[in-house]
């Protein structure tokens, strides 16, 4: 069944809205490096929406899918979530409950349309050859926005400083995404980034 349209000024729409401020408050008290990511990725997301032409009402979703995509590291304990280096194995298999954790907590919030956010969030770490996580979806099975949400938080977090790694040039980033299309990212997306990043201002530094 087709979701409907949300309009802008919907109580419904407005409230989930609130609550996703709030629960990335929440989150940022905890962890302010997920929270700063998080508002990067809601601008990229928008921006390459609206370059890919997604309608209003599917722009409202993403950004709703783009501003809960992490919210699930609530659920990851310290220990793992503030790690200043990679992962062994055992962590990540903890570090990779977050967008099932995530997708529970939007279910509870009940709107019509959390399913579709839900959705979306769930699957913003599938790789479009299947190699991803939860499900090991491929292609065009993976929903669009989780697809859109997957490319700009590479980019963001390929451009950021981590614990673990510099923050990496503009050209950098893009060199690596590049080789990652078709395994990680969608081909037909990658290309609507690429034009939309060089015009944006949301393009990290080049030097
Ligand atoms: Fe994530």
């Amino acid at each position: 069944m087709e979701t409907p349209a949300i309009p802008a000024d919907r109580p419904e729409y407005l409230a989930m809205e609130n609550i996703a401020r709030t629960l990335t408050v929440a989150l940022g008290e905890r962890d302010p490096h997920t929270r700063h990511h998080c508002e990067r990725v809601i601008r990229l997301a928008a921006e390459l929406g609206s370059h890919i032409r997604l309608d209003s009402s599917e722009l409202k979703l993403l950004s709703l899918g783009a501003r809960f995509h992490d919210i699930g590291k609530i659920g990851v304990p310290d220990r793992i979530l503030g790690k200043p280096a990679p992962y062994e194995a055992d962590e990540w298999i903890v570090m990779k409950q977050h967008p099932l954790i995530g997708e529970r907590i939007i279910m509870a919030i009940g709107a019509s349309h959390s399913p579709k956010v839900a959705q979306a969030v769930r699957h913003h770490h599938e790789n479009y050859d299947g190699s991803g996580y939860p499900d090991g979806l491929a292609g065009e099975a993976i929903p669009l926005l989780s697809r859109v949400i997957s490319l700009v938080d590479n980019y963001d977090a390929m451009a950021e400083q981590r614990p673990y790694h510099k923050a990496r040039r503009h050209s950098d980033v893009m060199d690596v995404m590049h080789r990652e299309v078709g395994t990680k990212h969608d081909p037909e997306l990658m290309r609507a980034f690429s034009a939309m990043i060089e015009k944006s201002e949301m393009r990290v530094r080049q030097d």
